[in-house]
């Protein structure tokens, strides 16, 4: 067992004796594989950063009349994201007040209250209790009197481009400050069009044989591509130069892999000296066509219209579980053309060695049929069950859990010394700490470096 008076305010002893802070050598920029696999940790993770930071849960059209509602988890916590009769959406512990069962059980559905199935207690869509079966009898006033008490547990709320973010903490940071740098990038990203993105049905759900933090640290991670993700480069789709595009990082844990529009989807004989409009509907980022650039400009500034013309942001990792796709790929015909993947995953750690993932494909809600329907298709044939880039990851992902369970395997220690330091590409006009070249492990450092300041502040 953890020793519980270090167990929320500082540096914790695991059971063997060993301090978590000995796990990440900050020197040498070593971590140990052991972080994958040992359920007290698990544990820890759950209740130092899940109970307390800003998790995906859904996408404001998947809830747009009042009482629509849909049932995801944050942690280990299975919450009900609702939408009220103000418009407002609420996110709500699925654990009822009176003794603990969970409230509903559907995946989604409409509703006007949740209905306990134990012993009948009424909640409405704001959480609070309206009523309880014998109600009188039972209890005379006391569900009236004590109604702040026995509401629902609600987390805070905040969206951007439409995806709903809850955290169970009242004193987490602001949603803004979280976000800091790379705020600027994720609006160019997805709040780019007047009426911005809608989801195309629920969210894909598939489970992974592996920890969740193989999956979120290997975000920034544009080494492997080359190797891993080869099959694609040799199909013609694409191909990832590690000296190419930009590596950027932030201090809040936050990674994104910007590519370079021409190197990248070979597109050398373009004519870059054609005004920026004219250069995007030229080459519409992924997701729109020609006219629907034209409104790029009421929602992005120049340095964000630059961005995507020239390096656009295609992974971006949000410590600690959200990511965000936005890039051409495999279109899944015969014909094998290039198509655009809109794409967010959450993720849900269920133990150490398992988690479970949630793929939102997005598409934008004016495009044309036509766009939708490439969208659509293209990004499950990367991404989510039936994905091909997803499967390569998946992968690595699982043939490190499984190597790194034995006892001399998990003695071993991942290394981060490659590539480092900031090299700003003249003129570049997005914060946080810059690379150019997709590659460097700086930035994946600076994921573990977040997870180690939580994990023991
Ligand atoms: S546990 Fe819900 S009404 Fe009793
Ligand atoms: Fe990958």
């Amino acid at each position: 067992m953890l020793d519980s008076s270090s167990r929320l305010t500082g540096d914790a002893i695991l059971s063997d004796g060993t301090p978590l802070s000995e796990l990440i050598d900050r020197e040498r920029r070593e971590v140990s594989l052991r972080v994958h696999q040992d359920r007290e940790i698990f544990e820890l993770e759950m209740e130092k950063i899940f109970a307390r930071s800003w998790i995906p849960v859904a996408h404001e059209s998947e809830i747009p009349n009042p009482g629509d509602f849909v049932r995801r988890y944050i942690g280990q916590d299975s919450c009900l994201v609702v939408r009220t009769e103000s418009g407002a959406i609420n996110v709500l512990l699925n654990v009822c007040t009176h003794r603990g069962m969970p409230l509903c059980r559907e995946e989604r559905g409409h509703t006007r209250t949740f209905r306990c199935p134990y012993h009948g207690w009424v909640f409405d869509p704001q959480g609070n209790v309206r009523g309880a079966p014998y109600e009188k009898e039972m209890y005379g006033d006391w569900l009236r009197t004590c109604a702040d008490e026995l509401a629902l547990t609600t987390a805070r709320t905040a969206s951007i481009g439409g995806m709903v973010f809850a955290n169970w903490d009242p004193l987490a940071e602001p949603f803004d400050d979280y976000l800091g740098d790379v705020k600027w990038y994720l609006d160019a990203m997805i709040n780019r069009t007047d009426s911005g993105l809608e989801v195309v049905g629920a969210p894909q759900r598939h489970i992974v044989k592996a920890n969740w933090k193989l999956l979120a640290e290997q975000l920034p991670d544009g080494y492997h591509t080359s190797t891993l993700h080869r099959s694609f480069a040799q199909l013609g789709v694409f191909e990832h130069k590690v000296s190419s595009g930009i590596n950027v990082s932030t201090p809040e844990g936050h990674t994104m892999r910007l590519v370079d529009f021409k190197a990248t989807w070979g597109l050398e004989g373009r004519d870059d000296s054609a005004s920026l409009a004219d250069r995007l509907a030229a080459m519409p980022p992924p997701g729109t066509n020609a006219a629907m650039t034209e409104e790029f400009a009421n929602n992005l500034t120049e340095g964000q219209l630059r961005l995507l013309a020239e390096t656009p942001p295609a992974v971006m990792g949000l410590f600690p579980g959200t990511d965000l796709f936005s890039f051409l790929s495999h279109d899944g015909t015969e014909a094998g053309g290039l198509g655009p993947v809109v794409m967010v995953h959450g993720w849900i750690p269920r133990a150490p060695d398992l988690f479970e993932m949630l793929s939102w494909i997005l598409v934008e809600r004016d495009a044309p049929d036509e766009v939708r329907e490439l969208t659509r298709r293209t990004t499950i044939r990367n991404f989510g069950i039936s994905g091909l880039i997803e499967q390569d990851d998946a992968e690595a992902w699982r043939g490190v859990q499984r190597s790194t369970a034995g006892v001399m395997g998990r003695r071993i220690n991942g290394k981060y010394a490659a590539a480092l330091g900031i090299k700003r590409p003249e003129g570049f006009e997005g914060g946080g700490d810059v690379y150019a070249g997709t590659a460097r492990d700086d930035a994946q450092w600076a994921w573990w470096s977040r997870y180690f300041d939580v994990m023991t502040s």
